[in-house]
Formats: structure tokens, sequence, C-alpha cells
């Protein structure tokens, strides 16, 4: 008997283990406790839409409230569960409150690493993780006129475009040597650099922020190289560290994430852990681990941790997929970040509309697609189905990838 199952953690991954367990019949209690107060909501909006003003914390819902009343989901919010005692079957959130539970899922998701540079606590310094965040960040554009950005990966850009689009004069302060280096070529790194540019965004690579400085706020931030740049703004987009205290306080294997397996099972077979805070088997790559940083996966992975709570046997398979949108840009990627040795462009790079396509010892094993969203399709279906595409016919633009499926 599975019984009561406690889910922690009510983000994409969470809410998605609870729902997953009602579509499947599931008819025990099902807990979901989050950290904020809201109705959990979607993310990928927060730095985009929800920051240039385009959508607001109902339109982001992942779930209208009624959901969890009609489902029975018994949705906790504004409560961090701080201590877990499995044997008892309790967990004890900030407030003391005792959620009682036969079963759990973790999915505590990931928090917004923190800048420690001096001046890096003045007000003025903003990060873009939840809503709470975004909230602040949108109530201060009013007044900015310039701001420096600090990380040129996904939320850093992002928020560069909507800043650079609301008139805000903005420079890019990216301490690797080029854009989005986790997940994207160096092709792609080069041509969002010039996107950026051609919207007046300052990109400065190789750079590190040696302080910020100002009277009580935000007035200005020392680059590494020396330089001065003029700010009322710093937003901070260097990545995020998984939440992982409550599985080590559980004794969980923790290496980098959550440890699970295919099946979404912690060390300790009885509980499951999802979303961003796991480490999981690399669904293209056996024998490789990975932790992803999706909402794609974090459903994914939500379906088959509720399988194994109802002692199926479902495992995680999925092709992994991300995108963002700068300017008017849609950049979408299949395939996990993973090594590769030939890259097969296709498309006008002139035009805006082109893909690369990554290949390892002859096989595809990702694709990343500016304004392309055909090709990002077909490579998804070739990448789920094991299949692969000669590059010198896949390199022809003219020749639709899906016809090669
Ligand atoms: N100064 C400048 N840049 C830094 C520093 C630093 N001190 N530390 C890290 N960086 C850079 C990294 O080199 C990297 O390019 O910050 C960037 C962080 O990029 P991501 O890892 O993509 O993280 P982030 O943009 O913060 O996004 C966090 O939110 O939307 C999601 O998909 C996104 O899961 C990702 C998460």
């Amino acid at each position: 008997m599975t019984g009561r199952v406690l889910v922690v953690g009510a983000s994409h991954a969470g809410v998605q283990v609870a729902a997953a367990l009602r579509d499947a019949g599931h008819e025990a209690p099902v807990t979901v406790v989050g950290a904020e107060p809201h109705l959990p909501y979607h993310r990928p909006p927060l730095s985009k839409a929800y920051l240039a003003g385009a959508a607001t914390p109902d339109s982001m819902a992942l779930r209208p409230a009624t959901y969890y009343e009609t489902a029975g989901i018994d949705l906790v919010r504004g409560e961090r569960v701080t201590t877990i005692d499995r044997a008892a079957g309790v967990a004890v959130t900030g407030t003391g409150r005792e959620l009682a539970f036969d079963r759990l899922a973790l999915a505590p998701g990931a928090r917004a690493r923190r800048l420690t540079v001096p001046g890096a606590e003045l007000p003025g310094v903003v990060y873009l993780r939840d809503l709470r965040d975004a909230e602040a960040l949108r109530g201060r554009l009013g007044t900015t006129r310039s701001a420096v950005v600090v990380g040129g990966g996904f939320i850093g850009l992002e928020a560069a475009a909507v800043l650079a689009q609301l008139g805000v004069t903005v420079t890019v302060a990216e301490a690797g040597e080029r854009l989005m280096a986790r997940a994207v070529t160096p092709t792609l790194s080069d041509w969002f650099a010039g996107l950026h540019a051609r919207h007046g965004v300052e990109v400065r690579t190789g750079t590190a922020v040696a302080a910020i400085d100002g009277a009580g706020a935000v007035e200005s931030v020392t680059l590494d190289d020396g330089t001065t740049v003029a700010a009322d703004l710093v937003v901070v987009g260097i990545g995020v560290e998984p939440r992982v205290e409550l599985a080590e306080q559980l004794g969980l294997t923790v290496a980098g994430g959550i440890v699970v397996d295919a099946r979404a099972r912690t060390s300790d077979p009885e509980v499951v852990a999802v979303g961003d805070a796991v480490v999981l088997p690399h669904p293209l790559e056996p024998g490789a681990s990975i932790r992803l940083e999706s909402v794609q996966n974090a459903t994914d992975q939500a379906v088959v941790a509720a399988s194994t709570l109802l002692g199926g046997d479902r495992e995680h398979t999925g092709v992994p997929w991300f995108w963002s949108d700068q300017f008017d840009v849609k950049l979408q990627m299949a395939g996990a970040p993973t090594s590769c040795d030939q890259l097969v462009p296709r498309g006008s790079v002139e035009a805006g509309s082109f893909t690369v396509l990554r290949y390892r010892e002859g096989r595809l094993v990702g694709c990343e697609c500016i304004n392309a969203g055909a090709d990002f399709v077909a490579v998804r279906r070739a990448l789920a189905a094991g299949t692969t595409f000669a590059p010198e016919q896949a390199s022809d633009a003219g020749v639709r990838l899906k016809t090669l499926l």
C-alpha cells in the first residue's frame, strides 16, 4: 500500500507528482508542501513575459486553485519543511507544523547562487529565481536607467533582453569566455553576443565583477579589469545550487544533486526525488548521469516518480529539451548538453533562422535551433526514436528534416 504521500516542493516537479498520482487513480491523501506563498506557478515567464509586464501571477499559475480542491490535493503554501523523520513518517515545517506520510517525494528544486563580492548586499542587487525576486525586480524598472547583469547564462540574457527593450542601458558581465557556455555551442554563443550587441547591450565576456559600489544603494559596478560601470540595478544570474539539505539529513546519496535511478528512486528506494535538485541517469548516454534544469525534465520525471510510488516500473526516457526567448528570437535545444565532435549547420544565419546539429561519432546527439521550430521537432523525434540524419543530407536546408526520419 502506497498510503499517504507527502511531496516536498511545490513547483513544476512537485505539483506534477501529485497530479500524476491522482491521474493514475491513487486515492489516499496527497499533500504538497511549498515554501512560497503563491499558488504554484510557471517559472520560465519570470525572466520573460512577467518581467516585460505581459504576464501576471494568475496567468502564470500551473493550475487554478480549484484544481487542488477537486483533485483532493492538500496544498500547504508558505511553509518550508526543515526536518523529516523517516521512521516516524513525519515532516516538520519551519513553523512547527507536522505533516504525516507513508511515502515521500522530494522536489526541493534549486536556489540562485549568490554573488559574494563587496557590495553584493546593497539594495538594487537582485536575483531572478522566484516570483518574489521577479516582483522586486519589476518594481524597480520604472526608475532604472542603467543595469549591470552579472552572468551571461539564460537568466542573465533573458533579463538583459527585457531591460534593453524597456530602454535601460545594459551591460552584461560574463565571467566565462562565452555566453551560455553550459548549454550551447560556440557558434550560438557568438551569434547571441551579436544579437545583444545589435540591441545596444554591451556584452563583456571573460569579465568578473570585483565590487558593487554605492552609498546606501547600487550606483556603480567595478569589473575585474578595473573599469567602472554606472548602474542603478544589478541583476545576478550566475547559476543555481540544488537544495540537497533534506536529502542529506535523510542520509540519501548526494553527488552534485540528489542521486536517483531511472525510476526516480533515491538511494532509499522508498523515497523518490524529482526536478532541478536531482542527478539522474543520462537519458541519451548509457552509464552517464546528469542534472537537468528544465520544466520538461521536471514533469517527465514526476510522472515516472508517481508510477514508482504506485508500484509501477516506468523508466525515465524523455529526450531533454530547453528553450529561451531573447528579443524576437526563440532558441530551442534538444538533447542533453553533452560532448560532440561534429557540428552540422543548416539554414541561414544572416536571415536569423538556422540550426546547428550536434553529432558524436557520426550520430545525431542534439540540436540548437534559432527560429527553426520544424527542425527542433524533427530532431526531438529522431532522438526519441534513436535514429540519426546523414550529415550531408541534413545540412541541406532545402531538405526538410522530417522527411529524413
Ligand atoms: N560573474 C559573472 N558570471 C558568472 C559568475 C560570476 N561571478 N559566476 C558564474 N557566471 C556565469 C556562468 O559562466 C554562466 O554563464 O553565469 C552564467 C550562469 O548561467 P546558467 O548556468 O545558465 O544559470 P542562470 O542563467 O542563472 O539560470 C539558472 O534558471 O531559467 C533557468 O535554465 C535556467 O536552469 C537555469 C537557471
